[in-house]
């Protein structure tokens, strides 16, 4: 499974802070908002990414990023020349996919949870239909969110509706089989003049393909897009950081871990940042290896 982190827009609800900077490059706590999803991505195994930016950030993305071979990734980048919504993603990415089944992560949707990996792993299996996943919010109309019927199947799903018909967003966490470009060529632009995830996701629930899996409580699904949740995402990583004195989202510990990156590898990471607590931590981790 190929893997896609979409981090275009132009985050004009955080303006001034991202007038000059992505959004998904200002820094949640210790980390530049886009290692969240990406880190997401790792932990579901899927190491060939496209990074979707506007063309403006392209340079600033491949200098965080590079080619990806430091975490033993690949990464491929594109510009979107306009915000011209999510499920363009995969008319910009079609040629990167290959036909193939494809995860898509939006560059500011933070995922955590102890189950993560594993769930993450499973879904990454998918070869037919899709799937997404409802989180409960207290503020569903901001969102996509899904209904389901009384056996909890998914009957339908609605961007940004006045009236949600449950409290469960999607989130901006989605796996495809390889028909999705197909289907996203299908669209059309919807009111606010955007292809819409949700419309490429109704396109599977009408064929009977699509499933929505509930995220319980023991997971926090975060967005950033006001100040006070970007505040409240730093603060939750420092939180769980700090007390527990381990990293969230950190590219490297993941990379080694997975085998992906060896000792030494690692304690290079660490001795570019030694001044700093991150490096300290993948130091330490380097020594605490087995
Ligand atoms: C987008 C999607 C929406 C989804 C959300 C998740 O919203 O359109 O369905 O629930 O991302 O972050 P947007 O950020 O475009 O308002």
């Amino acid at each position: 499974m190929r893997g896609i982190i979409l981090a275009g827009g132009t985050g004009t609800r955080l303006h001034p802070l991202t007038k000059a900077v992505s959004k998904q490059l200002v820094p949640v706590y210790n980390k530049p908002m886009v290692y969240y999803p990406l880190a997401t991505l790792m932990l579901a195994g899927i190491r060939d990414i496209l990074v979707i930016t506007t063309p403006d950030d392209q340079t600033p993305f491949r200098r965080l990023l590079g080619d990806g071979a430091q975490w033993g990734l690949k990464f491929s980048y594109a510009a979107q020349p306009s915000p011209d919504g999510l499920a363009q993603a995969f008319l910009i990415g079609e040629e990167f996919l290959r036909g193939e089944p494809c995860c898509l992560i939006l560059g500011d949707n933070i995922f955590y949870g102890v189950g993560l990996p594993v769930m993450l792993r499973e879904a990454a299996t998918l070869t037919d239909g899709a799937l997404v996943f409802g989180y409960q919010v207290a503020e569903p109309e901001r969102f996509g969110v899904a209904g389901f019927d009384a056996a909890g199947n998914v009957t339908s799903i609605e961007e940004k509706p006045q009236n949600p018909k449950s409290k469960f967003a999607v989130t901006g966490l989605y796996f495809y089989d390889g028909s999705a470009p197909a289907l996203a060529k299908t669209l059309k632009p919807s009111a606010r003049g955007e292809l819409e995830i949700s419309d490429l996701n109704r396109l599977y629930l009408a064929k009977g393909k699509l499933k929505v899996r509930k995220l319980g409580r023991g997971y926090m699904w975060l967005d950033t897009g006001t100040y006070d949740s970007m505040v409240q995402a730093s603060e939750f990583v420092r939180s769980v950081e700090t007390r527990q004195n381990v990293m969230i989202a950190c590219p490297e510990e993941i990379a080694f871990s997975q085998g992906y990156i060896d000792r030494a590898a690692l304690i290079a990471h660490g001795n570019a940042m030694k001044q700093n607590s991150y490096g300290q931590y993948l130091l330490r981790l380097a020594e605490e290896a087995p």
